[in-house]
């Protein structure tokens, strides 16, 4: 059954260590088999999605050593196979960064169409359009992304829409093709500047990352690299969140707090205190947060995976608040089970109008998707009575140990996966 089980009302104190970008991570991990000497990546997070990741790359021949929970070698010189079959990769998006790897080092690829978290139509046409403009020639078929080249070359390449997974795709597709490529209108993540970071510390030529603007030269190929990857901007976000929604004390470490500006900044602006050292933030929340506007867009404005942990935060804060969600068609899905919890909320189109409420209560709900899934853990960390959570595979898709570094700062959650252990965390809190 494995649910998240959790009696609200404690406030969150004390101090959480942040793992690695997930999906940093998982361009990484892709464009790491892009060399035949061995990689070493330290900070990965162990996550589903990241694990799921991994497995596709043994299945194809990349050999993969775990050094420790969070770091691991790969070598990829013996990869014999250009399909990836494993059945495993349409259950996440990044399957596809394995396109752009495979095709940039061995000038083909058969890749399954991406799978993911369902926020509405997610297409990857700026991803087709960038391999066919370096030269490959591309095909959907049979449920699969098939792209092949007798060489690729570089390419003026602008993209329709700011798209990370587009951006980083094509950066690996680019990485070794012959000549100058500019990618115009990219993503300026800082999981794309992350990737670039490691490609170049394998030898690659790439410039402007992080701006509008990516020009990359190519190179005949790639070497060994030891990297770390940086910390989870989302993870961060969330339990920032998890701290004021709880009117809590929480010092998140091992962070970048530049990169957390713009979740800070709408935080600040609901009535957090928040401070910022070289690598941590700690928040403080007193008093009832107030109401904003929040409008999710490309980095560097309010991320599109914080929006369901900020609508569920304002739910219960003074007031209307406004969200208007820009990046997907369809991410308000998590409404009706928060609905259950009591939260007023009303969707139209692209905009949740939330009046706040002075309390949710606790209900038996479920996770619709990752972000969602970790926004209404946070509803039921403050709700009245008890909450349960079922679907929880999609929150640990993302976060590693969520339950474990809530409780450690003092909420009571449990994971539980029996009738049994839920009687046993009610009896236990009650
Ligand atoms: C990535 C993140 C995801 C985050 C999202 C936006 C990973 C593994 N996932 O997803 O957590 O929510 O960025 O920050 O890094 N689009 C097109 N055509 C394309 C590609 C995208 O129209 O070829 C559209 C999408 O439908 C969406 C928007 O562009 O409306 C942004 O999507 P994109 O940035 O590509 O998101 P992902 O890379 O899928």
């Amino acid at each position: 059954m494995n649910q998240y089980v959790i009696n609200g009302g404690s406030p969150l104190v004390g101090e959480v260590e942040i793992g690695g970008a997930k999906n940093a991570a998982l361009g990484i991990l892709a464009a790491s088999i892009m060399t035949d000497e061995t990689v070493t990546i330290e900070n990965v997070p162990d996550v589903r999605d990241t694990n799921v990741l991994i497995q596709a790359m043994e299945s194809v021949g990349a050999n993969v050593i775990r050094v420790d929970r969070h770091t691991v070698k790969i070598n990829g010189s013996q990869i014999h196979n250009l399909v990836i079959e494993d059945e495993h990769i349409k259950k996440i998006r990044a399957s596809y960064y394995l396109i752009g790897a495979l095709l940039g080092k061995y000038k083909k690829a058969e890749v399954p169409l991406p799978g993911g978290c369902n926020l509405g139509t997610r297409a990857i046409d700026q991803h087709l359009k960038g391999f066919r403009l370096l030269g490959a020639n591309v095909k959907v078929a049979h449920g699969a992304v098939v792209a092949e080249a007798k060489s690729l070359h570089g390419a003026h390449i602008f993209m329709d829409k700011v798209s990370v997974g587009a951006t980083i795709n094509v950066m690996l597709a680019a990485v070794m093709a012959e000549g100058k490529t500019t990618i115009e209108n990219a993503a300026k993540e800082p999981h794309v500047v992350d990737l670039a970071n490691f490609l170049n510390s394998m030898g690659a030529n790439i410039k402007g990352a992080g701006t509008d603007v990516i020009r990359i030269s190519g190179v005949p190929k790639l070497h060994k690299t030891e990297y770390a990857i940086i910390p989870d901007q989302i993870e961060a976000g969330t339990f920032m969140m998890a701290a004021a929604i709880t009117k809590g004390d929480v010092t998140v470490k091992n962070v970048i707090p530049k990169h957390l500006e713009c979740i800070s900044a709408k935080l600040i602006e609901i009535g957090c205190e928040i401070e910022e050292s070289d690598d941590a933030v700690r928040l403080v929340a007193k008093d009832r947060l107030m109401d904003t506007q929040v409008k999710t867009l490309p980095y560097p404005g309010f991320p599109t995976d914080m929006q369901p942990q900020m609508t569920v935060t304002l739910g219960v804060s003074e007031g209307i608040s406004i969200v208007t969600e820009s990046i997907f068609d369809n991410r308000f899905k998590y409404v009706d089970e928060l609905t259950k919890m009591g939260a007023d909320v009303k969707v139209e189109g692209n905009t949740a109008i939330i009046s706040g409420i002075e309390k949710y209560s606790g209900s038996a709900i479920a996770a619709p998707d990752l972000r969602a899934g970790a926004a209404l853990v946070l509803a039921g960390l403050v709700a009245e009575g008890t909450t349960t959570i079922e679907d929880i595979h999609y929150i640990e898709r993302g976060y590693e140990d969520f339950h474990i570094k809530l409780a450690n700062l003092g909420a009571e959650i449990a994971k539980v996966e029996t009738e049994k252990d839920l009687r046993k965390f009610a009896f236990k809190v009650v």
